[in-house]
């Protein structure tokens, strides 16, 4: 299926590696234009030259999306160097897990600005663009934890909520402009944050005894998914062939999640 992102223009946030880096792969492999962001330069330094061996066109920049005026800077240098704007993937973002009893109120502040904040402050820089270009998509990396309640990552928990209200109510809002805004909510996947949640949690187990039996007890699936097997619904949604689709929350997490 030719999904018809030639030429189109998307930012990945935290696209250095993990699901950022596969998700700007996809776009890349389909000929869009990317513009990727973390905090460290050297590590999306390489990613961004893996990305343009393989031909694709990619605009790297070090902006830490909790800054107001790095992601201002980031979107609108983007934005500039594309020529103009089409898709915004807010992906950047990391776990916090704990309980409530581990977590202090600088701890859910914190994972707010990630979380949240990082979604609200590229939304606002990137409308502007979007409506120039005559509409775009808007993509949300979320969370099963967020309508799926588990005290053992109670800040994703809690925060992740608030990221799906904002994702409904921004589609309703941008509707009219032919913004669209879609969630894509992941369970487990293999990404370098489970590394450090192995290093914290299981340091007794090899890396690959940790995720088997983290996927024993809560995917349904049994594994942990790979960042390709979300990458592909990413694209689709950014892409012209999901016209009709705003407002959704899709979940890419094997099963899990214990909701109709
Ligand atoms: N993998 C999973 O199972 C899973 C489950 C639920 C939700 N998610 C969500 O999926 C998204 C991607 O996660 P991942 O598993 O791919 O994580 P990851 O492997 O840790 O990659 C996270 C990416 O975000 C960047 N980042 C983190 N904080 C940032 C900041 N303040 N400013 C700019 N960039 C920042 C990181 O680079 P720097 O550190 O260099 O900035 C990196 O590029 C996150 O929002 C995460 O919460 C993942």
């Amino acid at each position: 299926m030719d999904l018809g992102l030639e030429g189109r223009r998307a930012i990945v946030t935290g696209g250095s590696k993990g699901l950022g880096a596969a998700i700007a792969a996809e776009l890349v492999a389909e000929g869009a234009r990317v513009a990727i962001c973390s905090r460290h330069r050297e590590e999306l330094e390489e990613t961004a030259g893996e990305l343009r061996q393989a031909g694709g066109w990619v605009l790297a920049e070090a902006a830490d999306v909790t800054d107001p005026a790095q992601v201002e800077r980031f979107v609108a240098g983007s934005a500039q160097a594309m020529g103009g704007l089409d898709i915004l993937v807010n992906n950047a973002g990391r776990a916090h897990p704990g309980s409530f009893a581990d977590l202090s109120d600088q701890d859910f502040q914190a994972d707010l600005e990630v979380k949240l904040f990082s979604q609200i402050r590229c939304s606002r820089a990137a409308i502007g663009h979007l409506r120039r270009s005559g509409g775009g998509a808007i993509i949300n990396i979320n969370a099963v934890y967020g309508r799926q309640p588990d005290p053992a990552f109670f800040a994703t928990t809690v925060n992740r909520a608030a990221c799906f209200a904002f994702s409904k109510a921004l589609a309703m809002e941008l509707a009219p402009d032919r913004i669209l805004v879609n969630s894509v909510n992941i369970g487990y996947v293999r990404t370098p944050q489970w590394e450090r949640i192995h290093a914290r949690r299981a340091p007794q187990l090899s890396f690959e005894d940790f995720l088997s039996q983290a996927s024993r007890e809560e995917v349904p699936l049994g594994r942990f998914g790979e960042p390709a097997e979300v990458s592909g619904l990413v694209a689709f949604l950014a892409s012209p062939r999901a016209s009709y689709i705003t407002g959704a929350s899709i979940d890419v997490a094997g099963g899990m999640g214990r909701y109709v």
